[in-house]
């Protein structure tokens, strides 16, 4: 039997990903209020809900509940990540890159030739996951977060 130590790292998470539904959205937005300093308004979530460009998964734990839950666009060659988030106490537990898998997957599957997102340049979390899987920084937004922050612009390359 394996014994666990507190001090190992938190087992991952056993999640599955499925389409988000109106009715996840009262978590979603808990999420989404608790992850960031100017998170997205319900009636986004909404429209992305009926944009047919949009592709918007949640994960799932073993009780249904929504720990945490992705948004990107297919245009064309590019897919972009507009949103992404895991609920505070399912973090580190391997539900982004989970949610990464099935953009990444996706992508592949659509031919895409690359991932693009913009992320905050103090986000270390983010940046480190999306370096992780081989994203690199390809340009700055000057004061594109509401509060002045620039923007890192990153992009994850398919094709040679
Ligand atoms: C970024 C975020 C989605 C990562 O989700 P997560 O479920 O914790 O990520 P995972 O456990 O799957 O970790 C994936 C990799 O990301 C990196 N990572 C995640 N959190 C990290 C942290 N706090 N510090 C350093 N690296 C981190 C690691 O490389 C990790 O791989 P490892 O566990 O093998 O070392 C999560 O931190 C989050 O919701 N943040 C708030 C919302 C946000 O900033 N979204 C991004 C907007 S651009």
């Amino acid at each position: 039997m394996a014994i666990r130590d507190d001090n190992d790292p938190p087992a991952p998470l056993r999640v599955r990903i499925e389409p988000m539904t109106r009715k996840d959205l009262p978590e979603v937005m808990a999420i989404e209020r608790a992850s960031f300093a100017d998170p997205w308004a319900l009636v986004a979530f909404e429209r992305e809900l009926d944009n047919e460009f949009s592709r918007t998964p949640v994960a799932r734990d073993e009780d249904g509940r929504v720990v945490g839950y992705t948004v990107y666009w297919v245009a064309g060659p590019e897919y972009h990540i507009l949103n992404i988030a895991v609920r505070e106490d399912a973090r580190r537990r391997g539900v982004g890159r989970l949610l990464m898998n099935r953009i990444i997957a996706d992508a592949l599957r659509d031919k895409a030739e690359f991932i693009a997102l913009e992320v905050r340049p103090s986000n270390l979390a983010a940046r480190a996951m999306y370096r992780k899987y081989g994203f690199v920084t390809v340009g700055i937004r000057p004061h594109y977060y509401h509060d002045g922050e620039d923007a890192e612009v990153m992009i994850l390359h398919l094709r040679p």
